[in-house]
């Protein structure tokens, strides 16, 4: 049966039922660091106010900082009766050092304590999922870089659509993960504020100084209303649905590489490093990693529902539904983290089949739009005859079982007679392709563009 330190008016002890229910020690002592920081700048500012004593200030200190270095060593196990690790870490500190413990809860409640904890965890998980972003960039832009002469199909519906190249594909992707890492960043911005001091709800007679605190811990500044301080969990939906939709991108392409490993297809071939076996048969080689890229999409989608659903009833402020803000999030965090260091290894070490890419773009006559446009363009004829002739062009093709790109002059001209010469030579896979020169385009010349602006804006950011 649990001691209880905070309760002076509950006299019976707690059933085991309740504590099971009731106590977040289990998992909220992940947050062992930021309880510890956040009561040693609080600790601190209660000293530079002249609340608590200097004395008791170093006694409350040195103590914090001896149990910190004891969990880390493993000398101190979080796995008591505590109803969480605020409680836990109060009463271990009281056990060491006497009364002076029982001043650091002067000012403060689990309230701001528990809001200042979980801010700073979300905060420094911001911080690390973004720099892991930035490598991932970099490996993208590096194979965008590499194989920007490389053709494959683009491809809508999933079917072949134009001619585009493999440094394109890679660098829509990176596209995607700039954006990711722009909102995880803007997340650190918008709520890099801290609401240690609010206390319960209200406010505290003590005459604190919130600024101290918030700079001590690198806020920009304390938060403006103690009544939403204590009950907004907004900073962790906008990480969870910074992680959805980070794993969305993951799994789109996830998809793409799944596909593109399979015998029909066969452009890409993931490094041993990243496939697996099957127990029964002894032929294959299977993209678990992608595909659990793909999966994970589940959990970190769930996550985001479930905090959402917790917050959307709640009067203000500090509600115990609150406490089922962690799980999902440590949980997303630890997805995104592991996931992300996956990927780059994985898209490092894949070998791209050149050979097998180009020569899908020989299937789909991917070119038909490009005659089109020269019959617009040179011959003036209006575009839906234009269409027609080239459906014409496509039929002839398909009959001679080649692709457009390889009919004869003669062939082409006996469809239209208004085909000339120079048409031969732009039904060509490539020069479609590096015809695609507007902005934003796949010609190899506007690939490279894009991987030099994605360069140059990662100098930037470091
Ligand atoms: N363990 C609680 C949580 O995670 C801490 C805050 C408790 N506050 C309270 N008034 N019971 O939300």
């Amino acid at each position: 049966m649990a001691k209880k330190i905070a309760s002076a008016r509950i006299s019976a002890e707690s059933s085991r039922l309740l504590q099971e229910l009731n106590n977040s020690l289990p998992f909220d002592k992940v947050l062992f660091r930021e309880d510890i920081e956040g009561s040693r700048a609080h600790a601190y500012m209660l000293k530079e106010q002249g609340i608590i004593s200097d004395e008791d200030y170093q006694k409350i200190d040195k103590g914090l900082q001896e149990i910190l270095l004891d969990i880390e060593q493993g000398k101190l196990k979080l796995d008591g009766d505590d109803e969480d690790i605020h409680m836990a870490i109060e009463g271990e500190l009281t056990r060491r050092i006497g009364d002076a413990g029982k001043r650091l809860h002067t000012a403060r409640s689990r309230n701001d304590q528990v809001a200042l904890d979980f801010r700073l965890y979300v905060q420094k998980s911001n911080k690390k999922i973004a720099a892991l972003l930035m490598e991932t960039i970099e490996t993208f832009v590096r194979v965008a870089q590499e194989h920007a002469d490389v053709m494959l199909p683009g491809m809508t519906h999933l079917q072949h659509a134009q001619p585009i190249n493999f440094g394109y594909h890679m660098m829509a992707y990176a596209s995607m993960f700039k954006r990711d890492y722009e909102r995880f960043m803007s997340s650190y911005e918008r709520n890099n504020y801290s609401p240690i001091g609010c206390a319960a709800l209200a406010g505290t007679p003590h005459p604190i100084d919130r600024k101290i605190t918030s700079e001590k811990l690198g806020f920009k500044a304390p938060t403006l209303n103690c009544l939403d301080s204590v009950s907004d969990r907004d900073f962790a939906l906008e990480i969870l649905f910074n992680i959805a939709t980070m794993m969305m991108h993951m799994s789109r392409l996830s998809e793409e590489l799944i596909l593109w490993s399979a015998a029909e297809f066969k452009w890409v071939t993931l490094s041993d490093r990243h496939a697996t076996g099957s127990s029964i048969m002894p032929q294959k080689k299977n993209p678990d990693i992608p595909e659990l890229l793909r999966g994970k999409t589940g959990r970190v989608n769930g996550n985001l529902v479930a905090l959402l659903t917790v917050m959307k009833g709640l009067p203000l402020a500090y509600n115990k539904d609150m406490q089922e803000d962690k799980e999902g999030v440590f949980d997303s965090v630890k997805t995104a983290l592991l996931s992300l260091q996956v990927l780059n290894e994985m898209i490092a070490d894949m070998r791209v089949n050149k050979e097998a890419m180009e020569a899908a773009c020989m299937v789909g006559h991917l070119t038909a739009t490009d005659l089109a446009d020269y019959l617009v363009k040179e011959a003036g004829i209006p575009f839906r005859d234009a269409y027609h002739i080239t459906g014409n062009v496509v039929n002839l093709a398909e009959e001679q079982g080649k692709d457009i790109s390889e009919l004869t002059l003669e062939e082409l001209q006996r469809i239209d007679s208004c085909i000339g010469k120079d048409v031969v030579e732009m039904l060509d896979n490539r020069a479609s392709m590096n015809a695609r020169q507007s902005e934003g385009g796949t010609a190899t010349k506007r690939t490279l563009e894009q991987v030099e602006h994605l360069k140059q804006w990662l100098s930037t950011q470091k």
